[in-house]
């Protein structure tokens, strides 16, 4: 059997549909005081390169401390679980992913793996490693926003679902809740859910691991106005806006944001709109939630769903929760 035949996509969202989104989004963000955008737009095929490179960066200390922490506990978790399908929201490139799917192989239980990522390149490309990796296994890659609910794949199997990377924080409590909610509703009693936390920690190294000494995540911030000039027809002087990323305490976040350096006027074509900015004055881009294991369990009450395991690194860095829905 070819290997195409294990894979399928399924795309939920297109292009015209993410850009009509963006629209409304970026009106609404960019009408708003402080101006706001949403992280999901700086995810076009090269923002999802530069994050590879951000997880790469010796400040990035979230993806290789997530990486040990699976390491420790993938062969536990799978006998626990016992799942046969694993199912990833906001894949990226699963680099990770693969300490999930060696150990539910060696434990001979791999029969599927769906990627769900609203950027399409890495959701096709890792989909066609995957499947040449573990030929045993079907792939239904799934091309949607998360904002609304995404049918899940494999709910005919007991499924690993995860949320790795620490995607979560990008989302306030509200959203939050209401995404774990829709997420509850489609688990079974027989499957868990893997999510991935950033801690709490000291500022310093809070704040060097988003303002790294290559300017990696500078260009990754300002890749969000090159996708509204090219989507958009925007018209952005992407230079004159710099990177800032700092560690709100009283919020518990990391804030990134885009400041002007001269004052300055917009013109947004598709949207009909232009906006103008003082000297100064920023778009807050993304918002990095941190949590504790307090944190977290506040943030489940009234979702459906329960933690039933934590772990965390010797360090106090990055956390795994295993959440299992309640009753
Ligand atoms: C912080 S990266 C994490 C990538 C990978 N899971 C990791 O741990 O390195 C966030 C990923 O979620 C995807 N993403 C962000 N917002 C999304 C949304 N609303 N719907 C679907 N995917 C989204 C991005 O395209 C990106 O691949």
């Amino acid at each position: 059997m070819g290997r195409s035949s294990h894979i399928t996509l399924r795309r939920e969202i297109d292009r015209e549909a993410l850009r009509e989104r963006m629209a409304e989004d970026v009106r609404e963000g960019l009408g708003s005081n402080p101006k706001t955008l949403k992280p999901k737009y700086f995810y076009d095929a090269r923002g999802s390169r530069l994050f590879e490179e951000i997880t790469r960066l010796p400040e990035y200390y979230q993806t290789r401390t997530e990486r040990k922490l699976l390491r420790r506990v993938a062969e536990d978790l799978v006998r626990d679980v016992g799942p046969e399908a694993l199912v990833e929201y906001g894949s990226g490139d699963a680099g990770k992913t693969v300490v999930l799917l060696d150990a539910m192989r060696d434990a001979g239980l791999l029969r599927g793996y769906a990627p769900i990522d609203v950027s399409p390149e890495p959701v096709r490309k890792v989909a066609d490693e995957f499947a040449d990796r573990y030929p045993e296994m079907r792939v239904e890659g799934v091309i949607a926003d998360f904002e609304t609910p995404v049918d899940l794949p494999f709910g005919e199997l007991p499924r690993l679902v995860c949320f790795l990377g620490s995607t979560i924080g990008n989302m306030n409590v509200e959203q939050g809740r209401e995404f774990l909610t829709g997420v509850a509703e489609q688990l079974t009693p027989a499957d868990g859910f893997l999510v991935g936390f950033d801690l709490v920690k000291e500022r310093t190294r809070l704040e060097a691991a988003y303002n790294d000494s290559q300017g990696v995540t500078a260009e990754f911030n300002r890749n969000v106005l090159r996708v509204l000039n090219r989507e958009l027809d925007a018209e952005f002087d992407v230079d004159a806006f710099t990177h800032l990323a700092f560690w709100n305490q009283s919020e518990g976040r990391i804030e990134m944001h885009l400041v002007t350096s001269e004052p300055l006027c917009v013109s947004i074509d598709a949207l009909d709109m232009t906006i103008c900015m003082e000297e100064g004055e920023s778009i807050r881009t993304e918002l990095s939630y941190k949590y504790t294991r307090e944190r977290v369990e506040r943030l489940l009450e009234g979702t459906g769903l329960a933690l039933e395991r934590w772990a965390t690194d010797a360090d106090d860095l990055f956390a795994l929760g295993l959440l299992r829905r309640e009753g």
